[in-house]
Formats: structure tokens, sequence, C-alpha cells
């Protein structure tokens, strides 16, 4: 199963690649986890790309493009991937269209997760996500029962330094810009599939049930 999760931010994307991921047992590959990593590591990327997701902007094509054809040839994508906030621009899809052939590789589906604006900012704003391993809880729509601590490891839950309202809404206005293009890219090749990203949190497992 090779597929890309597309969808604004807040849309539920990596709430919902949990669960698949659990159940096709394919790699998980998130361009914005793997930049704070680098944030948090202090590496030369991470310094580039910190301002920019700080501001809700996106990182540079190409720096995004030269990481993801590193993790792409690791070797763990061949029987599968899912792809979550890669690719955000044409060019980057262009690109991956270029490695993916290079690769022998085909995509099966693009899952489009659709959620209104105001939502997200809601969603966004009461988001809380483990420090240690990655769990993503709600103040409101999905509490730790711990309180301030994850429920399934123990470790503290923290607020995203880009999760202010001020760069919900940059953000927001960057999708609308610059992402959303891909939605008719990816219908011309007939692999888009839209999914009502405000019901429940397994809709995307269901749609590639579906495929
Ligand atoms: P990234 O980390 O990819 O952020 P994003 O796309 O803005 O998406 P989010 O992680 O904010 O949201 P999500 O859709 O995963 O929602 P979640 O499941 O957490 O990117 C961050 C930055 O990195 C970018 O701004 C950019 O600077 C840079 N970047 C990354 N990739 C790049 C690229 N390819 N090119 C250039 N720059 C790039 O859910 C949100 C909240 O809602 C949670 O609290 C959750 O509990 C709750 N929730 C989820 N589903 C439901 C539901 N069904 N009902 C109720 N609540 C729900
Ligand atoms: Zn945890």
């Amino acid at each position: 199963m090779r597929v890309i999760l597309l969808g604004p931010p807040g849309a539920g994307k990596g709430t919902q690649a949990a669960a698949v991921k659990e159940r096709y047992r394919i790699p998980h590959i998130s361009t914005g986890d793997m930049l704070r990593e680098h944030v948090k590591g202090g590496t030369e990327l991470g310094r580039k790309a910190k301002e920019f997701m700080d501001g809700g902007k996106l990182v540079p094509d190409q720096l995004i493009i030269a990481m993801m054809e590193d993790r792409l040839s690791q070797g763990d994508c061949e029987n599968g991937f899912l792809l979550d906030g890669f690719p955000r621009t044409v060019p980057q899809a262009e690109a991956l269209d270029e490695l993916l052939s290079r690769m022998g590789l085909q995509l099966d589906a693009v899952v489009l997760l659709e959620v209104a604006d105001e939502v997200v900012v809601q969603r966004l704003s009461g988001r809380r996500v483990c420090r240690s391993c990655g769990a993503i809880y709600h103040v409101s729509f999905h509490p730790s029962s711990k309180g301030d601590l994850c429920e399934a490891c123990g470790g503290d839950l923290y607020q995203r330094d880009d999760d202010r309202e001020d760069v919900i809404r940059r953000r927001l206005s960057v999708y609308h810009e610059q992402t959303s293009p891909l939605e008719a890219y990816y219908d011309a090749k007939g692999l888009l599939r839209r999914v009502n990203g405000e019901g429940a949190t397994d809709a995307v497992l269901r749609c590639l049930e579906g495929l």
C-alpha cells in the first residue's frame, strides 16, 4: 500500500496515520515530524527549517525534496509507505513522481482529509503532543486520562510552537494557496479520494479498506 495523506493542518493526518500504520505495518513518513527531529537535534537542516516552521511558512522545496529522496531510498519503503505532509507543493509532487518512477514504484491512492477552517483552529489550539512517543491528544476532544502526561508512556505533553492562533491562520492560508492545487494534480491522475475529516478518526483506514 503506497499512500499520500493530504489535507490542511489539523485535519487529523497524524492521528489517522497511526491507525493505518498499525493495520498495514508500513512506515509512516511525516515530513513535519522529521523536521521537528532536525530542529531538536540542532542539525543544519533543523536550523534552516525552524524559522519557516515557527512562522507557519513552508520550508523551501529543495531542502524537503533532498530530505525525502534520502528517506525513501532507505530500503524499508519497497513494500509500502504512508506519506503525511509531503508533497505540499506542485514541484514536490513532480519530484516525488520522478523519484518513484526511478524506483519502479506507483502510488495506490491520495487520500484528502477535508475539514473546515474553523474546526482546524479549534483543533490545533487545543492539541497536545507527547514529547517521548509522539502520541496526539486534544484538551477537549481527546484528553489524556493522565492529565498533563501521556496515557501510553507517561511522557510530558507539550503544545507545538506553531499551534498559536496567528500561526495556525497563516498555515491555513499557505495550505489554500500552495498545497490545495495538489487536489487537481492527483485528481487528474485518478488517484484522489475525498474523506470527511470531521467524523471518526478511522475514516482514512475505512477508505483504504475499500480500495
Ligand atoms: P506538519 O507537522 O506536517 O503540520 P500540518 O500539516 O500543519 O499538520 P498537523 O501536524 O498540524 O496536523 P494533522 O493533520 O497531523 O492533525 P493531528 O492528527 O495532529 O508541518 C509543520 C510545518 O513543517 C509546516 O508548517 C512547514 O513549515 C513544515 N513542513 C512540513 N512538511 C513540509 C513540506 N512537505 N514542505 C514544506 N514545509 C513542510 O490532529 C490535530 C488535532 O485534532 C489533535 O489535537 C487531534 O487530537 C484532534 N483530532 C484529530 N482528528 C480528530 C477528529 N476526527 N475529531 C476530533 N478531534 C480530532
Ligand atoms: Zn507518549
